[in-house]
């Protein structure tokens, strides 16, 4: 079985569907979770319910804010091992009709919101000379989806930033990677219509939408020691939907 123990880990987008679902993983893995959301009483419930875990209520796309609680988990628990920059939003619409305001707002969340945490993150990582940061992208940064060019725009980015980050930071012994989820069954898909649901399960070679586990073991084992020669890659996570 796969473990993290004695690592500390950090989650962002930790109140509720993959997010949570990733803290559950590695903290019943045997890591110390620290989960992140903007809501404080969600992501407090997330961490009373599980083994070894706390909670903190931060927005990523502030940067100070993010430096802050990194300073003070390092403080806390003396190390920090494990970035996951999963917290993420969509504001669809076709290109003709987006707003610049919703162009900003997810670029600011899923894009900037990891390069802060990420910033963030370095200096202690490099001090320790380990540590593990995984990105979750979405097989729409690799494919492009029309009504959310925005949504795709910050998934693409961030590939770019994980093949950056790990090429700054293999020599210091970090490894960054990203995992491109599929449709996978949390509130942000809810929205879909049972009609465009069926019809993608007909599109997805394994014929199912994906759990929110699905992710979370990926993440797990990118954050094992069995994951240590892995970096700069992007996994895709998604029954076979997109095959490149
Ligand atoms: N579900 C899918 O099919 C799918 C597919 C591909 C990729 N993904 C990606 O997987 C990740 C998780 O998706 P999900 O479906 O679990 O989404 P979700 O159910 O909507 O959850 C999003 C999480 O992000 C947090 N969050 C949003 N903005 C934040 C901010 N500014 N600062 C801190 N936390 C923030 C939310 O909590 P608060 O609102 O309390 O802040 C929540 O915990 C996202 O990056 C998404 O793009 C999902």
């Amino acid at each position: 079985m796969l473990e993290i123990k004695g690592k500390v880990a950090l989650v962002t987008g930790a109140s509720r569907g993959i997010g949570k679902a990733i803290a559950t993983v590695l903290s019943n893995a045997g890591g110390h979770v620290v989960c992140v959301s903007r809501s404080a009483k969600d992501v407090q419930a997330v961490a009373d319910s599980l083994p070894n875990a706390s909670a903190a209520a931060c927005d990523i796309s502030s940067s100070a804010g993010f430096k802050e609680l990194v300073n003070k988990i390092v403080e806390e628990q003396g190390q920090l091992d494990i970035l996951v920059n999963n917290a993420g939003i969509t504001r669809d619409a076709l290109i003709m009709r987006m707003k610049d305001d919703d162009w900003n707002m997810v670029l600011d969340i899923n894009l900037k919101g990891a390069f802060n945490a990420i910033k963030a993150v370095m200096r202690p990582m490099m001090k320790q000379k380990s540590g593990r940061i995984i990105n979750i992208s979405s097989v729409v940064g690799l494919s492009g989806n029309a009504g959310q060019a925005n949504y795709a725009a910050s998934k693409a980015g961030l590939i770019g930033l994980t093949k950056s980050t790990a090429k700054e930071l293999s020599s210091r012994g970090i490894t960054a990677n990203c995992i491109a989820p599929g449709y996978i069954a949390t509130d942000m898909t809810d929205k879909l219509s049972a009609a465009v649901k069926e019809d993608l399960e007909k599109q997805i070679p394994l014929g199912r939408i994906g759990s929110p586990d699905d992710i979370a073991n990926m993440v797990l084992f990118l954050a094992s020691d069995e994951a240590s020669y892995i970096t700069g890659q992007t996994i895709t996570v998604d029954g076979g939907l997109v095959m490149i």
